[in-house]
């Protein structure tokens, strides 16, 4: 299977900024990359990246995603976006990012509906999971993981599962350049398998996308991607850096 390296921008670029950035990692991508890549800029950007995107070399691998959506289609919401907004413009949506969980107390009955609106308007959501740093320590990065998972796919059917993404992101390796060791990552990946094949079935433990996110750099990015059961990155940081993120994106098919 192709990998998915996904690149979440964050509150970074302007309109112009963005469409020069993938514009530049175009440039780079070699034509046997292999990768499926998902541009994840400001909202403010998504238009005009996606058509950038139309004229670039490479615009068979590219897709674009929300970084992050409101439950709800329409409504009294202000400031908010909903799935049926942007089911146009995005293929993707990034749902329960630890910042969001973090700084904007988004709780996991929420993510849950946010997973079931993206699902509603054919949009496949990039589900972050992720202990923090005392939770970590405190030895319950399992079941923080397996409690998030259980609660944020509450209205999911299996057969919805293909249709997803979990994105494992330790917190504590969130823009720290404090990176998660391959092996606690592979760990956890089997966790995540291990807990959807509880929910699922056997199958869809297997078949889930499972993806790393944390301090990704091209220096570290190959000792994920050929973890067993990783199926790709979400990059921050790396991703709004076209040298970084092309070298990322050709180096992980190998
Ligand atoms: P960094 O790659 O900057 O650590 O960010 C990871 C992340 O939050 C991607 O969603």
């Amino acid at each position: 299977m192709k990998k998915l390296i996904v690149g979440n921008w964050k509150m970074f670029t302007t309109t112009a900024e963005a469409e020069l950035l993938v514009e530049r990692v175009d440039a780079k991508v070699l034509p046997t990359h292999g990768s499926e890549v998902v541009f994840c800029p400001p909202a403010t950007a998504l238009e005009n990246v996606k058509a950038k995107l139309n004229t670039l070399k490479h615009k068979q691998s590219y897709s674009l995603g929300i970084q992050n959506i409101y439950d709800q289609d329409e409504g009294p919401f202000t400031g908010e976006i909903s799935a049926a907004q942007v089911k146009d413009l995005v293929n993707y949506a990034i749902v329960g990012h630890s910042e969001r969980r973090r700084i904007f107390a988004e709780r996991d009955t929420e993510i849950a509906k946010k997973v079931a609106a993206c699902l509603r308007h054919n949009i496949t959501p990039i589900l972050c999971v992720g202990e923090t740093l005392a939770e970590r320590e405190a030895g319950h990065s399992k079941r923080v993981v397996v409690d998030q998972l259980t609660v944020d796919l509450g209205y999911m059917t299996a057969q919805e599962l293909e249709n997803i993404v979990i994105a494992y992101e330790p917190v504590w390796a969130i823009g720290t350049g404090n990176f998660a060791k391959p092996d606690d990552v592979r760990e956890m990946i089997g966790v995540i398998r291990g807990h959807i094949e509880e929910l699922y079935g056997e199958i869809h433990g297997a078949h889930v996308r499972v993806l790393y996110g944390g301090s990704v750099e091209p220096e570290n990015a190959r000792s994920y991607t050929r973890i067993a059961g990783c199926d790709g990155l979400l990059v921050g940081g790396a991703s709004i850096n076209y040298i970084k993120f092309s070298e990322i994106i050709n180096l992980s098919h190998r």
